[in-house]
This record gives structure tokens, sequence and C-alpha cells, in this order.
């Protein structure tokens, strides 16, 4: 490990120091499923902001993704598994109401060791709760234990036939959390609120089934009303914790969201830059001064069922600087539910470049986080990039330019492929043990990258085996 204190000493710069990303191998495309779902052009592409939707087959479950992005995490940063005293998973996707996750990935780090952990569930927000605790672990254990935390955000989207159906997705995204971090988490900022709510969930009992229950127009009105009130509430934090009383969007380098779908990001976008404009803040963008400027002068609170045109011209340039360019994986994947927020830390450290660092040396970078889960609960939170920790950043940089290359490497199915795919995935849900995923019987029709954990059975006692693809050969 590169960076990691052996002191005694409580380090102030915990956060996150490597990431991996795993998704399917298979896609379809926005436009096509428009077509043969006789929905209107634009609906799904210009209308929700998706060009693509990740989907994998029945032999792929939320442990086998985990598995996935946990290995190559190890892999990718030469983790020594016996370094790791933490390991916690955010998933929605259950594949049992009692076994965590969190203990199926336990072989990769050997038998009889001491790990801290389990599972979090709060719909897309898990891994956010995980990531807290791995950070409040590190704090009460470092000093003493010297141990690193991992945490898997790993989840399966996959809808009933309707209007949610191309918001689905999949991916999994594992992340180590160290002392001397480049992306140092900003202490005592977050705010978090929850409430009671049924916008989303899965029940237990008769509804035997992989699909959600959604009220979709509510699900969204919570999603911004909870951005903005976390929003302000971080605003005030800032204020009073760091005497930062002007702080707006403005100061940030990045804004990641969590995003069932990119329009609804745009959206999310306008609130926040309409809020700062009204509490007087800076905005970026002179070439839309006359929208900000009639945003200032408006006492009315944003409508959040109705973004204004003025609200989005105003926040133009924020979108196309701080968020749209992270975006790439969320456009091409859709909703991996946990997952969803991190994946645009991929993109945006994918993206930065050396001269524009040398260029700008001594400017603060920061990134604001906004996740939410159904039910419902959300938070705002940020990290500080901390560019003195060159080596570890330049691998976090590297390992994120190579996930989002693994994007050109997956293959495009049909609408009709899609649609067979989610009913095998619906017959093996509620199939009679033992058994055995049937796409293992076309694996040219249901290809999965080298070196892949993957279902292969599932036992007469409900016990779930896995297998891993030759680490040469694309296709099992
Ligand atoms: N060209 C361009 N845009 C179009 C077209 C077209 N031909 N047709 C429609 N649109 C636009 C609409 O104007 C609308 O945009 P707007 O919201 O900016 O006005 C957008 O496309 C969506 O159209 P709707 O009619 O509102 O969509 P619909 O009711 O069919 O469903 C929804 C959308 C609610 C998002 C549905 O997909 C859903 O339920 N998804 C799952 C729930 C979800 O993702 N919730 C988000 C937070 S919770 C979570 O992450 C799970």
């Amino acid at each position: 490990m590169v960076g990691i204190f052996s002191n005694g000493d409580l380090p102030e710069d915990f956060g996150i120091s490597g990431i991996s990303c795993y998704f399917p191998k298979t896609f379809v495309k926005q436009n096509e499923l428009e077509k043969a779902n006789g929905i209107a052009a634009g609906k799904y592409t210009i209308g929700l902001g998706q060009t693509e939707m990740a989907f994998c087959s029945d032999k792929e479950d939320s442990v086998s993704l985990a598995l996935n992005a946990t290995q190559m995490l190890l892999d990718e940063y030469q983790i020594d598994p016996s370094s790791v005293g933490f390991l916690a998973v955010g998933s929605e996707t259950l594949v049992d109401k009692s076994k965590s996750i969190m203990s199926a990935l336990m072989p990769l780090f050997g038998e009889d060791v001491e790990m801290s952990g389990a599972d979090r569930k709060h719909a897309c927000y898990g891994g956010t709760q995980a990531l807290f605790d791995a950070l409040a672990w590190l704090n009460w254990t470092y000093a003493e234990d010297h141990k690193l935390a991992i945490v898997v955000c790993t989840d399966i989207a996959v809808y009933d036939e309707g209007p949610a159906r191309c918001t689905g997705g999949a991916g999994a995204v594992a992340l180590l959390l160290s002392p001397g971090a480049p992306l140092v988490f900003d202490r005592g900022l977050q705010s978090t609120i929850a409430c009671h709510s049924y916008d989303f969930f899965k029940p237990v009992g008769s509804y035997n089934c992989e699909y959600p229950i959604v009220a979709g127009a509510d699900s969204i009105s919570c999603y911004l009303g909870f951005l903005s009130n976390c929003y302000k509430k971080y605003k005030q934090k800032s204020k009073v914790k760091r005497g930062q009383s002007s702080l707006s969007l403005a100061d940030f380098d990045a804004a990641c969201f969590h995003s069932p779908f990119t329009k609804l990001v745009r959206k999310a976008v306008a609130v926040m830059v309409a809020e700062d404009a009204r509490d007087g803040r800076r905005v970026m963008g002179e070439e839309n001064r006359e929208e900000i400027e009639r945003l200032r002068g408006s006492d009315e609170p944003t409508n959040l069922s109705l973004i204004s045109s003025d609200a989005l011209k105003a926040s133009e340039h924020s979108w196309i600087h701080l968020s749209n360019p992270n975006l790439e994986m969320n456009r091409r994947l859709g909703n991996m539910y946990t997952p969803s927020l991190y994946v645009q830390l991929v993109g945006y450290l994918s993206r930065l470049e050396e001269e524009r660092m040398e260029r700008e040396e001594g400017k603060e970078r920061r990134i604001l986080m906004y996740s939410y889960g159904s039910g419902s609960i959300a938070s705002v939170f940020s990290f500080t990039l901390n560019e003195g920790r060159t080596e570890r950043l330049k691998r976090m940089v590297q390992v994120s330019r190579s996930i989002m290359g693994r994007l050109e490497e997956r293959i495009e199915r049909t609408p009709e492929e899609y649609a067979e795919t989610m009913a095998q995935r619906e017959k093996f849900y509620v199939q009679r043990v033992p058994s055995t995923p049937s796409s293992l019987c076309s694996p040219s029709l249901h290809p999965l990258f080298p070196g892949s954990f993957h279902l292969s059975s599932i036992d007469e006692n409900n016990r779930r085996h896995y297998a891993r693809t030759d680490k040469k050969h694309a296709i099992m």
C-alpha cells in the first residue's frame, strides 16, 4: 500500500484511496428500446437523458457483481487482503433475507481473519451509510490496528414492463478507505435527513418478485425535496463549522448525484443553483446573468414539480462544468442503485489531467456528493482532492480510465434479446431448487468479461454457488 500512515497518530486525511467498478458485458440501446416499445422518439434518450442500459442474465446476481468489483479492487491496488479489517456492502438487491452479501465476499480475504462490517440496506442509499460507517470505524480503530476498510455497492435494477423499465441498469463499485487518501472526506459537514415514505419498495411475502413497486412521480419529488433540504443544511454547517458564509456550488470542482436517469440530475443542478441565487450566493456563468438576476429577485421557493426555465438557463454553466462530464457511465449503464453516485467519481477521476492540475496548482478542489435512497433518506457531503498523494492519485486516475475504456468492450443486444433475458430472470427467481441458471447453456448470447465470477447453481438447500470464468477468454 502506498501512502499509509504507520505511526500511532490519528491522521486527518481519511477518505477514498482506491476505486474499482464492475458492470455487465451486455447492454441495449435506449433509442432501440423506444422503437421496440412504440414510444415517441426521444423520450428515453432526451426526456430521461439515457443512451444505453446495462443488463445481466440469470447467472449474475448482486453477490457475483460484488465479488467482481472487490477482486478488481484487490488486484488493481495490490491490496494485501490481511490489511483489511472492515468490509461493508450496500445493496437493495437481496439474495437472502438473513445471510449478508459481505459474508459471501469473505473467501476473497482468507479463512479465520478478523473482519468487521456486514450489510447496509436502504434502497439506493445503503452504500453511503456503509461509507460513513467505514470512516467512523477507521476513526475508531486506525490508531491501534492500522487496518483498512472496503465498501462495496452492488445492485441490479430491473423493472416490470411499463414506463420505469427503461430506467434499469446493473453494476458494482468497490471503494478502499484509508488515511492518506487522495479523496479526503470533509468531516462534520454531511447533512442527512430521513422520513417514512412508500415511493419505491420491495415487500416480502406474497409479492414474490424481483421488481420494485414504484410511485415514479413521488420518488422524483422526494429526491428533489430532500436535495434542497440537505443542501441548505450543508451550507449552514459550512458557515458554523468552517466560517464559509458564502459557499455555493461555484466553489466545487465537481458535483455528483444519485442518478436514476441523467435528466433528473440536470434538474437537481437547477434546484441547487436557484437556491444559491436566491441566497445571494455566487453562480457560475456570466452569459446567463439575466436569468440569474431574475432568480435573485424572486422570493418564491423553488417549485420542485416544475423547474423554471430561468433555473435551467441559470444553471447551464454549472451543469456543463460540474456535473454532465462525470455522468458518462450513468448515461450508458443506467441506474445501478447504490453504485450510481460513486461511478461519477470514476468519471471525474478519469478526466483529471496532470497538465491542468499543474497549471492550477494550489487551487482547492472539492467534490459535492448527493446520495438519495427511497423510503426515504438522503445526504449531502463532500470530499477534498488531496493532490499531495500523487502516486496514489495517479493510480486512481489510471484505474478510472481503464474502467471507462471497458465500456467499449461491451456487446450490444436487441430489445427482444433484452426482454427474453428479463423473462429468463423472472423464471429463475421463482424456480424450484436445486436450479442452474439457464443462461449457462447459451454462453455466446450471455457473455461475461474474462475472469468474472458468476452464479453457477443453487443447491437443494438453497445455497448459492459461484464459479469464475477463464481469465483469458471473454465467453465462458
Ligand atoms: N422527446 C423528448 N422528451 C420527451 C418525449 C419525447 N418524445 N416524450 C416525453 N418526454 C419527456 C417528458 O417531457 C418528461 O420530461 P420532464 O420531466 O422534463 O417534463 C420526460 O420525458 C419523462 O416523461 P414522463 O411522461 O414524465 O415519463 P413517465 O411518466 O413515462 O415515467 C419515470 C418517468 C417516472 C421516471 C419512470 O421512468 C419511473 O417510474 N422510473 C423509476 C423511478 C425512479 O427512477 N425514480 C427516481 C428516484 S428513486 C430511484 O432511484 C429508483
